[in-house]
């Protein structure tokens, strides 16, 4: 159990943060080392609750591995993301199974082969949620990994593998890991970390 914060506030304050009227980008609370209980992990609930997830995990997980993007899309808007059109998934991207709902993809996006896009993640003394938001005209390379909370600014690029932990401002496009910024022309490299 956290030793770091009055754990039914916290959770309280998640349950908000998670509502589909929040427009929130991240929650942040401090807790305990995360190899003990935190009361943040998914199983932390009611065993009905868990099983939900788990089931919900199992099905997006299995779904997203297939060839089939109509299928793959509506499994996500059924899992509360909000997809817009012309919106093309490639194999093997993985989405966070625990709060998929916390996803937007605006129009004209493509997400390349096992890009991974996260919605929450456990540090040494904190858990994080976070909505992620991709524009319009977005395009994310293959094996590129999205952490919780980053926009990816309309028509902007994300490299192959490149690690985003900050916003992509529109237009730009980001490389490497940690992910910094090619401005305009992709051969002027800035030293600067994404939207710092
Ligand atoms: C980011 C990208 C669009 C840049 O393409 P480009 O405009 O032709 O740019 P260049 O190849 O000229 O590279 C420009 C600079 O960025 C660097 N760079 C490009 N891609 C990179 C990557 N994935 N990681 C790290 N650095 C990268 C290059 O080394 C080069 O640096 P330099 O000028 O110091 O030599 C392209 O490299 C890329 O990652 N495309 C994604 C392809 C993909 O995954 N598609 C999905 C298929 S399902």
């Amino acid at each position: 159990m956290s030793d770091a914060c009055d754990l039914p506030a916290a959770r309280e304050r998640l349950r908000r943060f998670l509502a589909p009227d929040c427009t929130d980008r991240l929650f942040v609370q401090p807790t305990g080392h995360p190899a003990r209980d935190t009361g943040f992990c998914y199983c932390d609930g009611s065993l009905p609750g868990t099983l939900r997830v788990w089931i919900r995990g199992a099905l997006l997980t299995t779904v997203l591995m297939l060839p089939c993007n109509g299928l793959k899309l509506r499994v996500l808007r059924w899992c509360g993301a909000r997809i817009g059109r012309d919106v093309y998934l490639s194999e093997g991207v993985w989405i966070d199974p625990v709060f998929p709902h916390l996803l937007t993809i605006e129009d004209e996006v493509l997400i390349g082969f096992g890009a991974r896009i996260f919605f929450h993640e456990f540090r040494r003394d904190e858990f994080r949620a976070g909505r992620v938001i991709l524009r319009s005209g977005s395009f994310v390379g293959g094996l590129a990994v999205l952490g919780c909370g980053v926009e990816i600014g309309r028509n902007a690029t994300v490299s192959a593998a490149a690690v985003v932990g900050k916003d992509v401002p529109e237009g730009h496009v980001a490389i490497g890991n940690p992910a910094r910024i090619l401005h305009g022309s992709s051969k002027d490299i800035d030293s600067a970390t994404v939207a710092d």
